[in-house]
């Protein structure tokens, strides 16, 4: 099988791996950074041309106050620390999830990366970030039943393709492989709609252990994968 064109990553474990050494969870979100800025590098290395990152949830505002505080901080910091270099390299930033909930410094330095970022066609980073997958799709659901009720669509022409449009991930292909690290098996309301034909692979190491090496492993279990898409696999059609 080619390798996948999108890599989608559930970052997991920065908890743990703090606890494991007994430091505090913001350390291991720090860990988590360090991490993500060596697999953007992996990622692009290994030929993918896009990747997804689950940055925080529309479920992590549960969290207390003082981790979501980190949270935020974190993703300023990587965004004022790395963007010059992102766009020296070609990426292409933009951000999936709710907009109009973000406090407003926060999207002001989301939607300035998106646009200095905007020519930029080496790879693609959609950071995922206030994202939930069914808030998505209630969004897109909303915004095409506005079209219907102001007479612009009629509700028996929707197909799957203009569903597919409305969503934050209009004009984003597929994932073709998502992982997840430290050893949780599902998918905590990512890319619900996206997901239907991705391969799933599950890493035990928590993220901030995520190397090359780990990335290496993940891409050689999606090259055994046998992808039908719903058909039957080709030699078992000329049978
Ligand atoms: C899961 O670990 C990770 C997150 C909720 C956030 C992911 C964030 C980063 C990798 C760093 C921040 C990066 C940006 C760009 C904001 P967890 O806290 O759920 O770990 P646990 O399950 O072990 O408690």
């Amino acid at each position: 099988m080619t390798s996948p064109a999108h890599i989608a990553i559930i970052m997991d474990g920065n908890g743990r791996w703090a606890q494991s050494r007994g430091l505090p969870r913001s350390a291991g979100h720090r860990a988590g950074v360090e991490a993500l800025r060596q697999a953007v590098q992996n990622v692009g290395d290994s030929g993918a041309r896009w990747l997804t990152i689950y940055a925080f949830s529309s479920e992590n505002w549960s969290r207390p106050a003082s981790e979501i505080n980190d949270l935020m901080g974190l993703l300023k910091l990587f965004i004022r620390r790395d963007l010059a270099q992102l766009h020296r390299n070609g990426v292409r930033v933009r951000m999936i999830g709710n907009r109009d909930t973000l406090a407003p410094d926060i999207l002001e330095l989301i939607t300035d990366a998106e646009a200095l970022t905007r020519v930029n066609t080496a790879m693609n980073l959609v950071i995922a970030f206030n994202y939930g997958a069914r808030d998505e799709i209630v969004r897109a659901a909303r915004h095409l039943s506005q079209m219907a009720a102001d007479g612009h669509l009629d509700p028996h022409s929707i197909t799957p393709e203009m569903l597919s449009g409305a969503l934050d991930t209009a004009d984003i292909p597929d994932p073709d492989l998502i992982i997840r690290t430290s050893g949780e098996q599902r998918l905590s309301n990512f890319l619900l709609w996206q997901a239907a034909y991705s391969e799933f692979v599950f890493l035990p190491c928590f993220w901030p252990d995520f190397d090359r090496s780990q990335l290496d492993h993940a891409l050689a279990i999606y090259a055994d994968r046998d992808r039908r898409f719903g058909a039957v696999a080709a030699r078992e059609a000329l049978s």
